[in-house]
């Protein structure tokens, strides 16, 4: 792609996603552009990465060949407003506004715009995160291929239909939470066993992580290896009977779906 790379908000995800794009994408140092509304922001990711800094979203977006809209859904609308005279016709534009529909963009550009919607989470803040992407009426297969590669270096990429887009806030966009949750649940339960925090802590940490690592290497269903952990009338199953008893299961999964109806609600506006 000849042309810039620009991210409007120079946030905390603006941060992950160039860092990846740098270390991993490799895209030329000097095509990176950076905007802020806060100076003190946009000068520390000038500072950090090495990229130019701009105060002028339009200014920016002049020269490029792909605009990340990384500010907040809320102020969305009016940066999208602010740029639609000066945005080149040929450059693609990726958000990643939580809960924004692709059509709500096209229409606020020139409804001619090449637009690919995302959905990441943020372990991409460390290079493990995992996002969906959909294309917009006028993205094409390229302009998949374009956001894969970009998001891809800040971890997992998946292609999904736009109608999907609320399940996968639900599950992955919300999902470092209910797995920072349960975390919550063992220290507590540590803290009332007596065990130090500086004990607990880390074991806590390795376990979730040695979890999560496990299932991706032998390729098993969750269900088998939680049996296989269960030996009965164990440790285990003791712990397993209460979460049974009090439908902890059925609790999470009602949760997930409260956080999709409420997405669905937030992309309506
Ligand atoms: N963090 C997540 O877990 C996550 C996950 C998925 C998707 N997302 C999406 O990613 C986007 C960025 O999230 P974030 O956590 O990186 O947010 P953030 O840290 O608040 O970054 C957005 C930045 O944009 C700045 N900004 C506000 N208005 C602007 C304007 N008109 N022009 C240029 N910059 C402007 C903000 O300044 P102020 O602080 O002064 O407003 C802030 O520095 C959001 O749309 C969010 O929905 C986030």
């Amino acid at each position: 792609m000849s042309g810039d790379l620009v991210f409007l908000g120079a946030g905390n995800m603006a941060e992950a996603l160039l860092q990846g794009v740098l270390h991993n994408a490799r895209w030329p140092r000097e095509r990176l552009v950076v905007t802020d509304i806060v100076a003190e922001r946009r000068e520390k990711l000038a500072h950090q990465f090495g990229v130019r800094a701009l105060a002028d979203n339009a200014a920016a977006v002049r020269g490029a060949a792909l605009v990340v809209l990384a500010v907040k859904p809320q102020v969305l609308l009016g940066v999208l407003a602010g740029i639609r005279a000066a945005l080149p016709a040929e450059a693609l534009v990726l958000s990643i506004a939580a809960g924004v529909p692709t059509g709500r963009i096209e229409a606020a550009l020139s409804g001619a715009a090449r637009v690919v919607r995302a959905m990441p989470n943020t372990p991409a803040l460390v290079g493990c995160g995992a996002a969906a992407i959909c294309a917009g009426r006028q993205a094409t297969a390229d302009d998949l291929a374009v956001a894969e590669r970009l998001l891809g270096a800040a971890g997992l990429v998946v292609r999904v239909a736009e109608k999907d887009m609320d399940a996968v806030t639900a599950l992955s966009g919300s999902g470092p939470a209910y797995v920072f949750y349960l975390m919550e649940a063992m220290l507590e339960a540590a803290r009332r066993m007596e065990l130090p925090a500086a004990v607990a802590q880390p074991l806590v940490y390795a376990t979730i992580k040695g979890a999560a690592e496990l299932i991706q290497q032998q390729g098993l269903p969750p269900q088998e290896l939680r049996r296989r952990v269960t030996s009965p009338g164990g440790t285990t199953a003791a712990a397993m009977d209460v979460q049974d008893r009090r439908q902890v299961m059925a609790a999470l999964v009602e949760a997930m779906l409260a956080a999709h109806r409420r997405a669905g609600e937030l992309a309506r506006g």
